[in-house]
Formats: C-alpha cells, sequence, structure tokens
C-alpha cells in the first residue's frame, strides 16, 4: 500500500526549475545517503516540470530531452533505484505542463505505460493548460485509473493548487497526496500564508491521500528558482514544524549535494518528523488563543496516545504561546497532566497540568510531544 504516511523526498522544481540534467539527478542520488536522508526517511527523488522534449514522438510517445537526460529515463531510474531510491516524475492534465511541454491529455494511459516501463515510482500530475469543459476531477480519475492499469505501484500526486475545492473530491480520484495551495516561494511570507490558509481544513488529509503544502524551502537562502527574499533559520525550522504537525508530504527543495548542518539538522530532526509519519495519520487542530495573539497553536493527536503540540510565532513582535489544556478536552479534576518534551532542544522539559505557557520571538516556533501522566 501506498502512502501510509506523508510521502517523503526530494523534487527539482524550487532550486533547479528547468535546469536539470541526468548528472544532477545522478549527483544527487549520490549525495542522499551520506547526508543522512534514507536514516530520516526520505525515499522519492522526483524529477519536475522540464524533462522532456517540446513534442512527442511520430508514434505519440513522451521523449526525454536529448541535451538533459541522454541516456533516457530507464536509465536515471535505474540509477536512483541502484541507490535504494525510488524515482518520481511530473506530467499534467492538459495540453501542456506548466514550463509548455507536452501535457498528458488523451495520452494518458500510454503515458502511465511509459512511466511504468521506465521504472518510475511516483508521478506528480499538474493543472495548467486544463480543457475547460472537462471537470478536473475527471482528468485526475483518468490517470488515477491508467496508472492502477499500468501494473506498476506508482505514487499518484496531485497538484491542482487546491482549486474547484479539490480537498473534497481528490482523494476520489486515487491520489495519494494532493497540493491544497499556490507555489511556495523561499520567503517568510510564503510560508506563512500557506500555513495560515489550513486552518478549518484539518479533516481532509488522512492515511492513504495527503495534503500536501508544497515542496521545503528549508536550506534554500535565497537562491533557486522559487528563491525569493530566502529565510533566516528559525524560520526554516518554524516552517518544517509547520509542515511536519500538519501531516504534510515532506519534499525536500534545496540543492542537497551542498546543505549546511543547520539544514542537515533541521531536515532530519526524527523526533519532528515523528509527528509527520504517525501511522494514524491525523492532522493537527488548530486553536486560536483567547488573548487573540498572533502565536497559533496546532495539536496533532498521535497514535500511542500523546500529542504534538506546536506554538508559531506568525507576527513581527515578540508573542505569548499560552495553551489551556480544557481546550484539548483535559480538566484539572480529570487527575492528569501533560509531560513535555521539546522537540528541537531534545529534552524534557516537565510536567503541567492546565495550561502551559512560552514566549516567543517573531517567526519563531516551540514544538512539544506531550504525554498524558497522572499527577
Ligand atoms: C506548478 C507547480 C509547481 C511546479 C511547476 C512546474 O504548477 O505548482 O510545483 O511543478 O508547475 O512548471
Amino acid at each position: 500500500m501506498l502512502a501510509q504516511t506523508p510521502p517523503m523526498g526530494w523534487n527539482s522544481w524550487n532550486t533547479f526549475g528547468w535546469q536539470i540534467s541526468e548528472d544532477l539527478i545522478k549527483e544527487t542520488a549520490d549525495a542522499w545517503k551520506d547526508q543522512g536522508l534514507s536514516d530520516a526517511g526520505y525515499e522519492y527523488l522526483v524529477i519536475d516540470d522540464c524533462w522532456s522534449e517540446k513534442q512527442r514522438s511520430k508514434d505519440g510517445h513522451l521523449v526525454p530531452d536529448h541535451n538533459k537526460f541522454p541516456g533516457g529515463m530507464k536509465a536515471v531510474a535505474d540509477y536512483v533505484h541502484s541507490k535504494g531510491l525510488k524515482f518520481g516524475m511530473y506530467s499534467c492534465v492538459g495540453t501542456m505542463t506548466c514550463g509548455r511541454h507536452p501535457g498528458s491529455l488523451d495520452h494518458e494511459f500510454e503515458d502511465a505505460l511509459t512511466f511504468a516501463e521506465w521504472g518510475v515510482d511516483f508521478l506528480k500530475y499538474d493543472y495548467c493548460y486544463k480543457p475547460h469543459n472537462t471537470p478536473g476531477h475527471v482528468l485526475y480519475k483518468r490517470m488515477g485509473m491508467a496508472l492502477k492499469a499500468s501494473g506498476r505501484d506508482i505514487l499518484f500526486s496531485a497538484c491542482n493548487w487546491g482549486s474547484d475545492n479539490c480537498h473534497e473530491w481528490i482523494r476520489s480520484t486515487g491520489a495519494h497526496m494532493f497540493r491544497s495551495t499556490g507555489d511556495i516561494q523561499d520567503n517568510w511570507e510564503s510560508i506563512k500564508s500557506i500555513a495560515l490558509s489550513q486552518w478549518n481544513k484539518e479533516c481532509y488529509s488522512a492515511p492513504y491521500c495527503y495534503n500536501d503544502l508544497d515542496m521545503l524551502v528549508v536550506g534554500m537562502y535565497g537562491k533557486g528558482n522559487v528563491a525569493k527574499g530566502g529565510c533566516t533559520d528559525e524560520e526554516y525550522k518554524t516552517h518544517f514544524s509547520l509542515w511536519c504537525i500538519m501531516n504534510s508530504p515532506l519534499m525536500i527543495g534545496c540543492d542537497i549535494r551542498s546543505m549546511n548542518d543547520t539544514t542537515r539538522r533541521i531536515l532530519t530532526n526524527r523526533e519532528v518528523i515523528g509527528l509527520c509519519q504517525d501511522p494514524e495519520g491525523r492532522q493537527a487542530y488548530s486553536m486560536e488563543q483567547w488573548n487573540n495573539s498572533a502565536v497559533k497553536i496546532y495539536i496533532k493527536p498521535l497514535s500511542d496516545g500523546s500529542f504534538g503540540i506546536g506554538f508559531f510565532n506568525m507576527s513581527d513582535e515578540e508573542g505569548e504561546g499560552s495553551l489551556q489544556f480544557w481546550d484539548m478536552g483535559l480538566t484539572a479534576s480529570s487527575g492528569y497532566g501533560f509531560k513535555l518534551r521539546d522537540l528541537w532542544e531534545h529534552e524534557d522539559v516537565g510536567v503541567y497540568d492546565e495550561n502551559y505557557t512560552c514566549w516567543l520571538k517573531p517567526h519563531h516556533c516551540k514544538i512539544y510531544r506531550a504525554w498524558l501522566v497522572k499527577k
């Protein structure tokens, strides 16, 4: 079964855009293990848009760009597999991809077979150049069906940016994850607006079909295709924590060949990733505070009865995060409190009853795992 937990991997788009090649993909696959990504759970290496020639072959097949991928895609897939990784590719519901390469409209079944023959394990499926007279759910259903008919297990990653209320129907198409927002950029405003756009959409993410908040920008530092400004390390920590507590697939977007120690530490923090990869796959619920503080609180129920609790300061000023446990359902008369562990500091911080309060600098976060304990 695919996507029992939110898929984890790397995607070429955020840093490299159309500037992709066989060498880049091989070097990325080579760096993967040494950077600790396999141990942390990352497994899908995905090539995004602009990998093909601008025209199909005479017999209607997709053709890899001869300059970028001279050895063809089967060879790339074999290389990626030889490193113990899974291989992903990209196409689009429309006549063309967003980068104006051939899309899969009316070629769904043959393209799915082509991907299966090449050894593809993951397909990101975009929404550009979609015919107006065919509803999106039909086009996703068609490719979902074609992938199943291909005879290979191919994880189906829908990317329609949350259009047409896709969270209401996407699960029925066979998609294993679905983008619910427009494209991320490497800056704080983009991270904040994606995170806040999820308010009240908590119940649509679940095992086998996860709400995808877009590829990560952690470690881009203002360089690359979607780099508009860059972020501080604390902002990257907040970004990663938000994506993890909200169950998002974790697709790295920086150049993993040259990650610095901080980026590596953020992307491989197993205690934070543990919230994302919890087998019950419940998305966090969000909570306003009684004093309307700009510090947002997210709570993620976990399979062992504990909770992920995140405090996120979305404002440009210092702020207070104060969680009243009764808002989670825990009353003082229950006889229980919470034992808290700080997942960035990797230390237990004590047992609390009734409430927990912390102060956060602008754009900073605190993220805990909390276990119920008898007082
Ligand atoms: C966008 C998509 C991006 C990237 C890009 C490629 O529609 O949201 O993630 O895939 O197309 O052209």
